[in-house]
Parts: C-alpha cells; sequence; structure tokens
C-alpha cells in the first residue's frame, strides 16, 4: 500500500491510461478486477455512448475504475462531467485543457480527480486546484502529448520534488521494470497505455497489436509538430502521407482534420492502415506478447519487487 494506492482504493499501482475511444468497458473492468486501476477513455464519444460504457463496467467490476475526460478533444466535455455525479463515478481524470474550474464540482461529488501534466508547472496548478494526484506523462507516450517534449526520465523527479501530492509515471513504461524504474525516480505508481493496448482483453483491431508487437525502439513518429499539435503514432501508410504533407505546410485545422477520430477508429478498431493512424508509444518496441491484463500485472509487481529488493541490496546506503 501507498499513497496512492490508498487514495484510488486498487491493490497495485498501475493505472491504465484512459484511451480515447479504445478504452473500453471489458479492458477497463479487467484493469480493475486485475488490482490495477481501470479507465473508460470518453475520447470524443457521444455523452450517451460514455453513460452506456460506466453502466457496463459497473456491471463487470465492484472494484474502483475511473472515467477519462479529454477536456479540449470532447465537444461534451460538461455533459461529460454531469455523468459524475448522475453516475457516482468516483474517480476521473481530466487531460488535454485547464483542469482547474471543474474540480470544486467534482470534489462536490466526493470524486478522487487526478490531472494529466506533461510539466512541473502544470502540475503544481493542478495541486493548487484541489487535484487528488498528478499523472505525470512524458514524451515517450502514445497520442496527443505536451508540445514541451519532457521525458518521463526528466519529469517525474522534477514533478515528484515540486508537489506533495503523489505523481504516477506515464510514457514508457510496459514491465516491472519500469514500474521499480517509476518509484525509483519518486513516483508512487504508474500509468500505461500502449501495453495495454496488446493484451488479451483489448478491444483494438489485430492489426494495431500486431503494429505494436512488430514496432522497434525507433518505430514510432511524432505528427503535428509544425503545427504545436504534438501526437506519437506508429507509422502506417496514412499517417507517412499526412506526415509528408505536414512538411509542405499544414494549418492547424487541416492537422486536426487528418487526425480527426475518423481516422483514428480507422485505424485502431478497423485496422484501415490506409486510412487511419495508431497511437503508439516508444515502449511499443519492448513490447513481443499479448498477455491477458491479470497475468500482465501479476508480472509486473513480480519482477518491479525483485528489481527493487536487488537494488536496495546494491546501493552503498
Ligand atoms: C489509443 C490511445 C488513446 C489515448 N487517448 C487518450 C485520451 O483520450 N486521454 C488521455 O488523457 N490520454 C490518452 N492516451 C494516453 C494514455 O492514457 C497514456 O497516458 C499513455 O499511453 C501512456 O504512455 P505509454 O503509451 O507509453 O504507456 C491515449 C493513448 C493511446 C495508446
Amino acid at each position: 500500500m501507498n499513497n496512492l494506492t490508498r487514495i484510488l482504493g486498487i491493490t497495485y499501482p498501475i493505472i491504465q491510461g484512459g484511451m480515447g475511444n479504445v478504452s473500453n468497458a471489458p479492458l477497463a473492468a479487467a484493469v480493475s478486477n486485475a488490482g490495477g486501476l481501470g479507465m473508460i477513455g470518453a475520447g470524443t464519444m457521444e455523452p450517451e455512448q460514455v453513460e452506456d460504457m460506466i453502466v457496463d463496467t459497473k456491471k463487470r467490476t465492484s472494484l474502483p475504475f475511473g472515467v477519462n475526460i479529454a477536456l479540449s478533444v470532447n465537444d461534451h466535455a460538461a455533459e461529460l462531467l454531469e455523468l459524475v455525479g448522475k453516475h457516482q463515478i468516483k474517480i476521473v481524470s481530466l487531460s488535454a485543457g485547464n483542469p482547474a474550474p471543474h474540480i470544486p464540482m467534482l470534489k462536490g461529488h466526493h470524486c478522487t480527480v487526478m490531472t494529466v501534466a506533461g510539466t512541473v508547472a502544470q502540475a503544481v496548478k493542478a495541486e493548487k486546484a484541489g487535484a487528488d494526484i498528478v499523472i505525470g506523462e512524458g514524451y515517450e507516450a502514445a497520442g496527443i502529448n505536451s508540445p514541451v517534449e519532457t521525458t518521463t526520465m526528466a519529469l517525474i523527479p522534477q514533478m515528484c520534488r515540486a508537489i506533495s501530492i503523489p505523481v504516477a509515471a506515464a510514457g514508457g513504461i510496459g514491465d516491472g521494470r519500469g514500474l521499480a524504474a517509476a518509484l525509483a525516480l519518486g513516483a508512487f505508481g504508474v500509468q500505461m497505455g500502449t501495453r495495454f493496448i496488446a493484451t488479451k482483453e483489448s478491444g483494438v483491431h489485430a492489426n494495431y497489436i500486431s503494429a505494436i508487437i512488430s514496432s522497434r525502439d525507433d518505430g514510432t513518429l511524432i505528427s503535428g509538430r509544425t503545427v504545436g499539435k504534438v501526437r506519437r503514432v506508429l507509422p502506417t501508410p496514412y499517417i507517412k502521407n499526412v506526415l509528408q504533407t505536414e512538411e509542405k505546410g499544414m494549418t492547424v485545422n487541416e492537422y486536426l482534420d487528418a487526425t480527426s477520430e475518423f481516422h483514428h477508429i480507422s485505424g485502431a478498431m478497423e485496422g484501415r492502415l490506409e486510412e487511419g493512424f495508431l497511437n503508439g508509444g516508444q515502449i511499443s518496441g519492448l513490447i513481443e506478447d499479448i498477455p491477458s491484463v491479470e497475468d500482465l500485472i501479476k508480472t509486473m509487481v513480480a519482477e518491479a519487487k525483485i528489481f527493487l529488493s536487488s537494488a536496495q541490496k546494491k546501493l552503498p546506503i
């Protein structure tokens, strides 16, 4: 038990990152049932769809789970926030926007609030605004990233020094070594996205999982840098075309159209790689199997315990 597991009411300090339109009820419930924290990713979904997912997740687990709302990504963010009271959601993760205006309402519903931050300044603001946990997300991560591009290794110890609420490290974590490293950097746990995509319970298209498993350490690309919208992806034919167009010059809106939810669903859920993109983190190169969520979490925890105890023995203190 540590402060993170205590606040969230979970057994192991492993959070499944909200993955918009991808992390659904079966995956979120499997993570919660395995002792971690499962999370529904509202992405760009309509409030009714998210509501169905919440109801479905509650049927599959009696353990805590959360809902991620990417504030600037979903046009119905205000309605999604209203679902918290209606369905008595106990844990909410806010990302892609300023969480501060929404925290008092969420606390009014006795909700635990996690915010995703890519810089120390964002983490400090979140703590001042009343957040309970900060997810420090480095540049290794899949999907939309901070344009500041700070890596997890550099970000986490600086963030942990600056705030007193628990930090969970995200970006580039995929096994027990990553979990142990995050704890050594001062985090109280980890949040993973890419690793959970390649599990038995994940609902993505098989082409997505194959792309992760066949990826190497240099296998991801950054799109959107020229318009200040950084997104880490796997190299599908579609996104390579977008990158070529970007090199010639693209407006923000053209880029956002090119990476709209239609293209996300085409790639991730339908496996149409000529038309769609796949969010993927740098840790893809480490992933070579498709375990069940339960096996993944058990193995990670066992590995981390071994690495941490052997590290302690080696330290000259
Ligand atoms: C398919 C996919 C969709 C994602 N969508 C969201 C999202 O809607 N909101 C969010 O805060 N993070 C999102 N993320 C980021 C994850 O929640 C997580 O923080 C990130 O994947 C961690 O880095 P990793 O991939 O190296 O494990 C997404 C990641 C993936 C792979």
